[in-house]
């Protein structure tokens, strides 16, 4: 029933027939149901956005008609809009912001890394994720990082060449523009090649974290070259940082295509700085590469369907297997914030961070019981061993060592064009700048994705999560990620385009996004500003963000929670289709990023 009939008829029940008269003079705003957020209902059927906006809400999203793009800087966001207004579709700009983030962006944004892309066609009616992960080199053996005493080596691991997986940005991009561009690769590539060249406006914010990778990068000539003045002098907010060895390797990319980085000229440099720095990757290694096209994995929320990045990203697997875990309950009526809430999430992510250790891995090495991890039985049988009066220690789930060390750049970025396409990606170098490591020549940073492995199963990775043989390090296979980009369905229909960095915390923080809209009925923007939450099992405590009522963390303190409260976490870049427009937010918690349409 179309939703102004239906609230007319509530509004009949409600006065009586008797009252007829009166509804006729009922004032539009008064008529329509947008005007109020349900409190404590939940209703699949009414629209997640609409212009008509909530008095109730602190903050609104922005609104455009066509087009739009969401991502983590802005010149990026800029570059994939120009090409949406060029004609481009979903995916050109797509393929334009990857490249222009890894000159604007180079904490996150790369050619030496690798990520995860998830597009909708609409003409096709499908969406296929596209895996460009770094593959371990082929001389990469089971127990390359532990030392004569059998421990890990972690400057081998997170900070030298043998860091370093081999990169499949590049052919992500170009995998993606084959099978579904419209423009010129050309013209996709040329936007990232000006910045380069012309240089950007250093922000605070890239001041910042280049001043924090300094240590790391005094080790290679090369990158102190280019993100370093001459004489060693961090680069103040407001100078120009200009990458002419990069927009040179873009030019060759534009003109050759993706065999400019795995068979050309970059290649060789590549390697050659491989070769002087006891590095794996090799000519082969790079001419082997290739980005693969996989089935998304799939679920199903409160009418809603989930669609979501299959392994070797754990992050769609674990997202759709919490939500089915939390169906059980009705979060709505529970409230956003409670501790009523707050404790079956943490409950649930627990599980799912246990299994994640277990079974994860390459899906090409080893066999992932997919489809009992996201089975809706298989989480009733989970929700039934949550205590909810209780916090279960996450010893008694399996054991594991709790870790501290943490770190996380990675980045994600949404985009819907005007015909409805619909592309999410996130992708990384692993840490802020990747192994820190430059190629000489090649103005181009290395990811350090190695330690996405489990370099001896069992013991955590920088993120403090643990996983086991299935993720093992073996020559050509791809580590296990956590990248979530994400699209929800409704009646067939894109709703919601969201994704997030943050190391381990992507899955939990991709997750309260869909929660809050979903559950919550959120607009987007409060959706995003939302105080979060992660727990993965281990270390076993509750981590939060600043903005929980004392209340709410006394009350979680009593079910038995550790709880802590740190820095903020994830980034995400959403975009919500609604029947009278896009409606996108950019996340604040990382300065500089951009939702903007047209
Ligand atoms: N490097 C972080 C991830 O892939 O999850």
């Amino acid at each position: 029933m179309p939703r102004r009939l239906a609230h007319l008829l509530n509004v009949l029940l409600l006065f009586g027939p008797c009252s007829l008269p009166p509804m006729l003079s009922v004032p539009p705003a008064l008529a329509e149901p947008a005007l109020v957020k349900p409190v404590g209902q939940f209703d699949a059927d009414r629209p997640l956005e609409s212009t008509f906006y909530s008095a109730r809400d602190r903050i609104h999203p922005i609104f455009a008609r066509s087009g739009m793009v969401a991502s983590q800087e802005a010149l990026a966001t800029q570059v994939g809009l120009d090409i949406l207004k060029q004609g481009g579709n979903a995916v050109d700009a797509a393929v334009a912001v990857g490249f222009a983030l890894a000159v604007t962006l180079p904490q996150a944004g790369n050619l030496g890394g690798g990520g995860f892309m998830l597009v909708y066609d609409t003409a096709q009616k499908q969406t296929e994720a596209i895996d460009f992960r770094e593959t371990a080199p082929a001389a990469a053996r089971r127990n390359l990082y532990l030392n004569a005493t059998g421990e890990v080596d972690e400057t081998r691991l997170r900070h030298s060449h043998q860091a370093v997986g081999t990169p499949g940005t590049v052919a992500g991009l170009a995998l993606a523009h084959q099978r579904h561009g419209r423009l010129p690769w050309r013209a996709l590539v040329e936007p990232a090649l000006h910045l380069a060249e012309r240089g950007i406006l250093v922000r605070p914010e890239l001041a910042q974290s280049l001043l924090e990778v300094r240590q790391q990068m005094t080790r290679w000539p090369a990158s102190m070259k280019i993100f370093f003045k001459a004489d060693g002098a961090p680069y103040q907010p407001g100078d120009t940082l200009v990458q002419a060895d990069l927009a040179t390797s873009l030019g060759l990319i534009a003109e050759q295509g993706a065999n400019a980085f795995y068979e050309g000229a970059i290649a060789e440099k590549l390697v050659a700085d491989m070769q002087a720095n006891q590095g794996l990757i090799s000519l082969d290694d790079l001419k082997n590469y290739r980005a693969v096209v996989r089935t998304p994995v799939k679920g199903h929320y409160r009418g809603y369907d989930i669609i979501s990045m299959p392994p070797p990203s754990s992050g769609g697997v674990h997202l759709i297997q919490i939500l089915n875990i939390l169906e059980t309950w009705p979060l709505a009526e529970l409230g956003p914030e409670s501790a009523a809430t707050l404790h079956r999430m943490a409950e649930a992510m627990k599980l799912a961070y246990a299994d994640r250790s277990e079974y994860l891995g390459d899906p090409d090495f080893v066999k992932i019981p997919i489809a009992g991890l996201t089975s809706k039985a298989y989480a009733k049988t989970l929700a039934a061993h949550i205590d909810l009066n209780r916090a279960r220690p996450a010893t008694d789930i399996k054991p594991g060592q709790p870790q501290p060390y943490e770190s996380g750049q990675t980045t994600h970025y949404s985009i819907v064009d005007r015909d409805g396409n619909a592309v999410a990606v996130t992708y990384t170098l692993n840490f802020a700048y990747g192994s820190g490591i430059v190629v000489a020549g090649a103005g181009i940073l290395l990811n350090n994705e190695m330690d996405d492995f489990a370099a001896k199963p069992g013991v955590p990775n920088a993120y403090g999560l643990i996983s086991g043989e299935a993720n093992a390090v073996g020559p050509g296979k791809r580590p296990l990620s956590s990248m979530t980009p994400t699209l929800v369905f409704k009646d067939g229909q894109v709703v919601l385009v969201t994704g997030s960095p943050g190391g381990s915390r992507i899955i939990t923080t991709v997750l309260q996004t869909v929660l809050n809209v979903i559950d919550h009925r959120m607009n987007i923007a409060e959706a995003t500003l939302a105080p979060r939450i992660h727990h993965q099992w281990q270390p076993d405590e509750l981590r939060v963000e600043e903005g929980l009522s004392p209340d709410t963390v006394r009350l979680l303190g009593g079910l038995g929670h550790k709880v802590v409260v740190k820095d903020t976490m994830g980034n995400t870049q959403s975009i919500v289709r609604a029947p009278e427009g896009l409606f996108g937010f950019s996340d604040p918690r990382r300065a500089g990023s951009l939702t903007a349409g047209y």
